[in-house]
Formats: C-alpha cells, sequence, structure tokens
C-alpha cells in the first residue's frame, strides 16, 4: 500500500451528485473530503470528475489457453487504463472456466497482476458445451456469482430453465447474494453460417448475414424463462431494437432481467463491413442505425442497465484472414468511457451510473465498487478529464493485441488517473506497475 493520495480541485460524485472538494486517500479507503487537502502524492485534477471506478460485466481476457492474444495482467492493466476496478472476466477460456482449478487460477493471476479486481465467472454448462451443468455450487463457494457460456448461448430450453432453478437456489451459499447467469442470446440454427448482421449491407456486399431473430427469439424465450423459474438472468451484448424492446416489456412486468450493450453496438454500424475489413467481425454483429437508436434510447431510459466492453483480443497473425475466416471480437478496455463520453448523449453522471453503479450491482460487488465518493469508502476510483481530447492507437495500448475499430479516430475524454484499492495503479494515463 502506497502513502496518502490526495485529488484536488476536481468535482467528486458523492451521493448527492457532484460538488467541488479535494479528497484525501489513506489506507485504501477514503479518509477525509472537502476543502484544501493535500497527501504524500497529490493530483491536482482542475476540470476532472472522481467517480467510482468501472466495473465491467464483460471482458475476454484469454488466460489460461490464449495468452498469445492477452494475459490476465496485459488485460488487467488495460482495464486500469480504462478507469476499471472490476472486471468479469468471460469463462471461454482453454480450459474452460468450469471447475475449481480454473478458478482458482484466474483469481491466484488477478492477485499476482495487483491491477483491478478480476472476477471470473464460470461457464453454466461443461465446456460450455450447452449439454451438462457446471459444478456452479463449488465455483459460487468460491466466490463465482456471475455464469454465461459467452461466445455461445445456452441453445436447449430445458437445460437453461435448470440451469436458472439450480442458480436460483444457490444464493446462500453467497451470502444472500443473487447469482447471476447471464446469456449471449444466439439461437444457432439461425446464424449459423452467418457473418455479418443480415441486411441490406449483406445483400449488397454478397456476405451471409445472422438475422436480429437470431438474439431476439432467445431474449424473448429466456425472459419466459425468467417469469417461469424467479431467477435472475442478466442479457449480454444486446444489440438489436427488438431485443431492447423486449427488455423494456420484461422490466415493465417486474421481471428480474437486466441487460447491458457494448460500446461497439452503439458507435458502428453494419455499413463498416463494406471495407471487408475482419477488425469490424465481432459477435453479435454490428447491426443498422436503428438498432444504434434503440441502444441509446435504452441507455438513456434505464432499459439497458450497463454498457459493457465485450474486450476480445485476438492476435493479429489470427485477424490477418478473410472476413469469413478470422475470429469474431474487438477490443474495448481502453476506449469505452471515451466512446461513450463521445458518442453518447448523456451526463457524465448518467455514464458512471451504467459503467459502475449497475454494473457493480448486477455483478454483487456493490461493496466495493460502484460507491459514491466519501468519508469511509473504499478507494477503488477513477479520475476522468471529460473535455480533453486523444486520438486510439492499437499499438500505444496495454493490451497485447491491437484489434481496435477505432484507430485514428479521435475521441472526448480522458482516464487521468485510477486508484484500486488505495493504491495509484494509473497515473496520468500511464500504468504505474
Ligand atoms: O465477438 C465476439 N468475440 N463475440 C463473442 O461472443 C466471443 C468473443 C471472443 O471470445 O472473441
Amino acid at each position: 500500500m502506497s502513502g496518502s493520495i490526495a485529488i484536488t480541485g476536481a468535482e467528486i460524485l458523492g451521493a448527492n451528485g457532484l460538488e467541488v472538494a479535494d479528497v484525501l486517500i489513506t489506507d485504501g479507503s477514503i479518509a477525509e473530503v472537502g476543502p484544501n487537502l493535500s497527501g504524500d502524492v497529490t493530483l491536482v485534477a482542475d476540470g476532472c470528475v472522481v467517480a467510482p471506478g468501472f466495473v465491467d460485466l464483460h471482458a475476454h481476457l484469454r488466460e489460461p489457453g490464449g495468452e498469445e492474444a492477452e494475459t490476465i495482467e496485459t488485460g488487467a492493466r488495460g482495464a486500469a487504463l480504462g478507469g476499471y476496478t472490476a472486471v468479469v472476466a468471460m469463462p471461454n477460456t482453454s480450459p474452460t472456466v468450469d471447475s475449481a482449478a480454473v478458478v482458482r487460477q484466474i483469481q491466484e493471476l488477478s492477485a499476482a497482476a495487483d491491477l483491478c479486481d478480476v472476477f471470473p465467472s464460470g461457464a453454466i454448462t461443461i465446456g460450455r458445451a450447452g449439454e451438462q451443468l457446471a459444478p456452479m455450487a463449488e465455483l459460487v463457494r468460491l466466490g463465482v456469482r456471475f455464469f454465461t457460456d459467452d461466445g455461445a448461448g445456452v441453445q436447449n430450453e430445458r437445460t437453461m430453465r435448470s440451469a436458472l432453478e439450480y442458480a436460483g437456489s444457490l444464493s446462500h451459499l453467497a451470502d444472500g447474494r443473487p447469482i447471476v447467469l447471464a446469456q449471449h442470446c444466439e439461437i444457432e440454427s439461425l446464424s449459423r453460417g452467418g457473418i455479418m448482421h443480415e441486411g441490406e449491407w449483406s445483400s449488397r456486399l454478397g456476405m451471409p448475414g445472422q438475422p436480429a431473430e437470431a438474439e431476439e427469439l432467445m431474449i424473448m424465450r429466456d425472459i419466459a424463462l425468467a417469469r417461469l423459474t424467479g431467477s435472475r438472468i442478466h442479457f449480454q451484448h444486446v444489440s438489436t431494437a427488438g431485443g431492447v424492446a423486449m427488455v423494456r416489456a420484461a422490466k415493465e412486468a417486474g421481471l428480474p432481467v437486466t441487460a447491458e450493450a457494448t460500446t461497439h453496438h452503439f458507435t458502428l454500424d453494419d455499413s463498416a463491413c463494406a471495407t471487408f475489413d475482419p477488425v469490424y467481425k465481432v459477435h453479435p454483429p454490428l447491426r443498422t442505425a436503428t438498432d444504434i437508436a434503440a441502444i441509446k434510447d435504452g441507455l438513456a431510459d434505464g432499459t439497458i442497465d450497463a454498457i459493457a466492453t465485450d474486450h476480445a483480443p485476438h492476435t493479429s497473425h489470427a485477424k490477418d484472414a478473410t472476413f469469413a475466416d478470422a475470429p469474431p471480437g474487438m477490443l474495448g478496455l481502453e476506449t469505452a468511457f471515451a466512446l461513450a463520453n463521445t458518442e453518447l448523449d448523456l451526463s457524465t453522471e448518467q455514464l458512471v451510473q451504467v459503467m459502475s453503479i449497475n454494473p457493480a450491482g448486477i455483478a454483487g460487488i456493490d461493496d466495493h465498487h460502484g460507491r459514491p465518493v466519501a468519508v469511509g469508502e473504499p478507494a477503488n476510483l477513477t479520475v476522468l478529464d471529460p473535455e480533453a481530447t486523444w486520438t486510439v492507437s492499437g499499438s500505444a495500448m496495454a493490451s497485447r493485441s491491437t484489434n481496435t475499430p477505432y484507430e485514428g479516430r479521435r475521441l472526448r475524454g480522458i482516464v487521468r488517473h485510477t486508484i484500486y484499492h488505495g493504491d495509484l495503479v494509473v497515473q496520468e494515463g500511464t500504468a504505474t506497475r
């Protein structure tokens, strides 16, 4: 633990909204809020906002098995640079996160990196094969709270029903906190063979498409299963206007559903595929301007609870292939705040709601993350400069991979500092460890 840190001159996001105050951090928590504070390190942050650190519900950190593309350490460093103090790591590693051994490995690697909290999610089914349920109780005992077969949806409705019932019975192992089943919504019999969104652009380009209905039908089915079981379900990377509308209706009906949208699904549309550049290949695929508008509306009215990154690093030799053959996925951790700040018509407070407070609640980590900036709270913080601009460069990122679709884009909003467990892990946009 480093010495005390003071942040001066910024607006802080406390329990009652934004106010100008200095913050003093000692021993991992916020010791003082008020005027004229100083510490062993004093960060002059005029024009900045001190907010709870961001929480990403959806990052592929690739370790174990995909270390050429990313490791827990490089991914956690990228996360810290993006203002994140907690990340939920997806289980489509090799081996899959479906056993205690892999959970422990990720927890140990995350503790060694000590850059942000990395919470391993567990697979819903063994090997993410969609057949046999993973030993969820065993994984919950190790601290796993979030289960998904991400990369694939659970195709069989009976299996999904069983998973929801099983998860619903496990919260006593988690101090009464709910266990979240998160779904990658894609009916494979509809999407199979498709490499981009099915619509006008796929017709023009002669590329096989994935219809919006492949996502919408699974959302519809899982809303029905949430009603049947009473268990919570979280919809990952919702990308279609129809999906947003169904989540809105389910919430209005009082069902226990939550949803996230990725930064790429509200900043890029399917016309980008006309470049044939595999950097734009992603699952679910980039959709249409109408879908983008619906996601933005969903974020503004609370239908979409969280912005997630779906950070999906791939090596340049993997992406150096035809659009059809390249793997889907794009980087997200180091550009998310700036993209949201540049492209959305939301205030900084609203952005912090969907990038920190809401995702912390969904992940069940809101005792340490997504907290107001106030005395006694844990010092997991980010210091944002919402007006400063910068230019995206994949090679300048901490990620081992460079597959950002925003190369060369000028964005507004810089993460100046990130404080994790009271330590300055990012100072002036540079990682300190
Ligand atoms: O584009 C994607 N990439 N979508 C997924 O669901 C998986 C991810 C990956 O692991 O690369």
